[in-house]
């Protein structure tokens, strides 16, 4: 026939595999095959196609199906080899399967209709997340730990504030995710290779049949845009972004001893017996880099394309779906290593009023007592020279009292009392005097708890 003909003379000679993008089709197997059904009930319906012949269609593809992608005929990708695959089963009236369209809206179709679910999975392993997140801190809003700023003590905070403040990011993480799925969530079926077709189609119709919410109207766009692949690599690198600071934090709290991760979520080595590493999490950790470079690489791919499609394009994909893979994976991990992980609430209690981390509660003391607080931030840092780790509360109170002689020649009883001093140096009542809101200091605490749950209802 003449397609043979002239299929023969375009299969790629020494170039046929570099053309060829079957083997990473196989993601977009299932996808192609619901856009030739959809397709092809479409094709019936508007009277193009008669329903006997869809109807063997229908069959041949359910064939196809059994037999999958790797029972597939050659081909350079897998909308021909299903086309082709069809048209053994059929006879010749296969290729009408192809009527009113071209690979091009096709193929933009299948990687939407993949990418849907690869994103819903991604945005539900984010949920499992922030509920992992939610319940630990829910049994730890009275762990004091430090918190630290420039990887220094800084203030005492809670296990549960400091959790939750990851709950946030993952949270808004499931918005950027469920918001890229809003934009791919649109059917470009029916635009042909870039400029429609005089058949007449119904692209709401197959839209409607691929579960699609409308469709891309446009048709060059429709067969161009690939934006959405962009917008999808960049929530995932933005989670695996998020994901990466909490790995990184658990890394060094596992170092401290302040958590333990379960056996499950660590490894050991093959050489040095009493090893545990937290490796999941620096998996974890990794992968953002894969997710950055994938979000950058399909920038890059798009940037300067020319209207309306160029085959470019079949690399712009494959990583989008493996990234999102990975970085789901990686999600799920950090939910499991987070729900089972043991924090030792004695080393952190210890920890926690090392370095003087206290000292901003009792500037805030003082100033809250009548001073300016530039007048107690000086104070508080000049007896910050002399306190150490090892001070009972009534020494480090009494070289406060010291530096408020030097720096305003009046005692500290002058401004507040010893006792209300040595409270705020202790780290849990400092944490419970900061109760403003989004606070962590365990009432606050409770609020952010209320919060996170309902938002993860909502998702
Ligand atoms: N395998 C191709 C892709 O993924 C299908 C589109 C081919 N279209 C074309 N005009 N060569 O982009």
């Amino acid at each position: 026939t003449g397609t043979a003909v002239r299929r023969d003379r375009f299969s790629g000679g020494p170039a046929r595999e570099f053309l060829s993008s079957l083997a990473a089709d196989a993601a977009i197997f299932e996808a192609d095959l619901a856009v030739d059904r959809a397709h092809t009930v479409m094709l019936a319906e508007q009277g193009i196609v008669d329903s006997a012949v869809a109807g063997d269609i229908l069959a041949a593809l359910d064939d196809v199906e059994a037999a999958g992608h790797d029972a597939l005929p050659d081909g350079e990708d897998v909308h021909e080899a299903i086309e082709t695959a069809v048209i053994d089963r059929v006879g010749p009236d296969g290729g009408r399967m192809h009527t009113a369209r071209s690979r091009n809206d096709e193929v933009a179709t299948c990687i939407r209709y993949r990418l849907r679910e690869d994103l819903l999975a991604a945005a539900e392993a984010t949920i499992a997340l922030r509920e992992a997140l939610v319940d630990v801190a829910s049994e730890h809003t009275e762990t004091v730990m430090p918190g630290y700023t420039h990887l220094q003590p800084a203030q005492p905070t809670t296990v549960a504030h400091y959790l939750l403040s990851y709950e946030g990011g993952v949270a808004r993480d499931t918005e950027r995710l469920l918001d890229a799925y809003d934009r791919v969530d649109r059917s470009p079926l029916g635009a042909a290779a870039f400029a429609g077709t005089p058949f007449d189609i119904d692209r709401d119709r197959t839209a409607e049949l691929l579960g699609f919410d409308g469709t891309v109207r446009n048709s060059t766009d429709a067969a161009s845009a690939r934006d959405f692949l962009a917008e999808g690599a960049t929530a995932c690198a933005t989670l695996a972004t998020t994901l990466s600071g909490l790995a990184e934090d658990l890394v060094l709290f596992s170092n401290k001893g302040f958590v333990e991760l379960s056996d499950a979520y660590a490894s050991t080595s093959s050489i040095m017996p009493q090893k545990k590493n937290p490796d999941t999490l620096e998996l974890t950790r990794g992968v953002a880099g894969d997710a950055i470079g994938e979000a950058t690489g399909t920038l890059s791919l798009l940037k300067g394309l020319p209207r309306a499609y160029n085959r470019d394009l079949q690399r712009a994909h494959a990583g989008v779906f493996e990234i999102a893979d990975d970085v789901r994976e990686a999600t799920e991990v950090a939910a499991g290593a987070v729900a089972t992980a043991d924090w030792n609430e004695a080393t952190l209690a210890d920890a926690a009023g090392e370095g003087f981390s206290t000292a901003t509660g009792v500037a805030d003391l003082l100033a809250m007592g009548g001073m300016p607080f530039r007048t107690a931030h000086e104070i508080v840092a000049t007896a910050a020279e002399t306190v150490s780790d090892g001070d009972s509360p009534a020494a480090a109170a009494a070289k406060v009292d010291e530096a408020t002689r030097n720096v305003t020649g009046e005692p500290l009883s002058a401004h507040v009392s010893r006792e209300d001093v040595e409270s705020a140096l202790d780290p849990a009542a400092s944490v419970a005097s900061r109760d403003s809101a989004g606070g962590p200091a365990p009432d606050a605490v409770a609020d952010e708890l209320a919060t996170a749950e309902a938002g993860i209802e909502a998702d």
